[in-house]
């Protein structure tokens, strides 16, 4: 007995008035490298089965035989889908009132230390079930898919108990993210002591959290877990499999960016007060420094030194930091339009660092972050006369669509 034969699943985007895709093969892309855009004219992108088969000019498509489905590009910019490399939004609840009180003066650090701030959506998130997680994450990747997030990574953290914590990550996953856990984000109140929570997160905790997670992050900054607290608990989520992500130099230099490279972490994110030195070192290690401008922009916080970081060769990429406190914020178009109006960055740089360079950072090189033959079919459609529209019109709300897998996912 023969099977049937398979009836492949086929996407034409036709007459896109343009397309532009980071240059090349590999990532992460650093240097001039960084602003290599390749851009087609009147182009077409074939997806088949959630992969892209064909991308080029409409005078070079050939005839296609039997079912395709097709989507009209007349007017419209294609763009790789954004890859968010650095979220939390696995949260219940929001932070409204702080918001008001720091839009009066409160200050953020001080908010935490006295017992608010990340402690209260801990308070929120512990208070839900796992069914209430799993439908905040799938509101919050709605609002990512409609600004053109096609892969997120998302965060515990706001648990910092055994089952909220596994229940965060396993809502994150359920909800297509790829998970990481920020068992040590904070202190929880019923630990008076770092060591004795950093204790229980890793021997209750990590065991079961590092068969979900695909990595462990940690606050390394004042006022939360130290050097030598995160490099404890860094190794030991090291020591399970798990790839290693540094929240450091937020607030203040604290040895964040030595402990990344001497442990090989994928990454060392936020950076706003790293100065020379730590600059020096990025650009000499593997470790990619992940700028987070709108967290920057929402605390009224310096900007981390990127144009420093990109000219002497660091690897980056740029994410939103989604969260309730320091960056409600899910639009990598805003934090595209940040790049380039407070960072420095060109709209070519800002493009690749929020795809394909996000996409090492998350470790789906080859696979997410360009429009090429091979890459998983992910794509935006920009409604504007040139792809970097996406930089140039602040807010302007650009998406017409978006193309997760190769399947309209979301159209206006
Ligand atoms: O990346 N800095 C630590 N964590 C988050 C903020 C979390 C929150 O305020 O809820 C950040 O900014
Ligand atoms: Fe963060």
């Amino acid at each position: 007995m023969t099977a049937d034969p398979v009836e492949r699943s086929r996407l034409l985007v036709r007459d896109l008035r343009q397309l532009a895709t980071p240059a090349g093969l590999t990532a992460p892309l650093r240097g001039a490298a960084l602003a290599e855009i390749d851009v087609i004219e009147d182009a077409y992108v074939l997806c088949v089965d959630g992969r892209i088969e064909g991308v080029g000019r409409m005078r070079e498509l050939g005839s296609l035989e039997g079912a395709v489905e097709e989507v009209d590009g007349r007017a419209l910019a294609a763009i790789p889908g954004f890859v968010d490399c650095h979220t939390h939004a696995c949260f219940v609840g929001d932070r409204v009132e702080e918001f008001s009180l720091r839009a009066g003066g409160a200050n953020y650090e001080e908010l935490h230390a006295a017992g608010g701030g990340i402690l209260s959506t801990v308070r929120a998130t512990r208070a839900a079930s796992e069914d209430e997680l799993r439908e905040a994450v799938g509101r919050h990747r709605g609002w990512m898919l409609q600004a053109g997030t096609t892969t997120f990574e998302a965060k515990s953290g706001y648990g910092l108990d055994l089952d909220t914590e596994l229940a965060s990550l396993r809502a994150i996953a359920a909800e297509g993210g790829i998970p990481t856990y920020l068992g040590a984000h904070a202190v929880p109140r019923e630990f008076d002591d770092v060591d004795a929570y950093l204790d229980f997160a890793l021997r209750e905790v990590l065991p079961q959290a590092a068969a979900i997670a695909e990595a462990a992050d940690v606050f390394l900054e004042r006022g939360a877990f130290d050097a030598v607290q995160a490099r404890r608990y860094l190794e030991v989520a090291q020591s399970h499999g798990l790839a290693l992500r540094l929240h450091a130099d937020q607030f203040s230099e604290a040895g964040g960016v030595e402990l990344a490279i001497q442990l090989g972490a994928r990454s060392v994110d936020h950076l706003e007060a790293t100065g020379e030195g730590g600059v020096r070192a990025l650009a000499e290690s593997d470790v990619v420094a992940v700028l987070l401008p709108a967290s920057a922009l929402f605390l009224a916080r310096p900007m981390p030194p990127a144009r420093a970081l990109v000219d002497a060769g660091a690897a980056v990429a740029l994410a939103t930091d989604f969260n309730p406190g320091s960056a409600f914020c899910e639009s990598l178009p805003i934090v595209c339009s940040l790049a380039c109006t407070q960072l420095g960055l060109s709209p070519n740089e800002a493009l690749a660092a929020c795809t394909v360079n996000a996409a090492h950072v998350l470790g789906r090189v080859g696979r997410k972050g360009r429009i090429a033959p091979g890459y998983d079919a992910d794509l935006i459609l920009l409604d504007a006369p040139d792809w970097r529209h996406l930089a140039y019109h602040l807010g302007g709300d650009l998406v017409a669509a978006v193309i997760q897998g190769g399947q309209v996912a979301w159209r206006r």
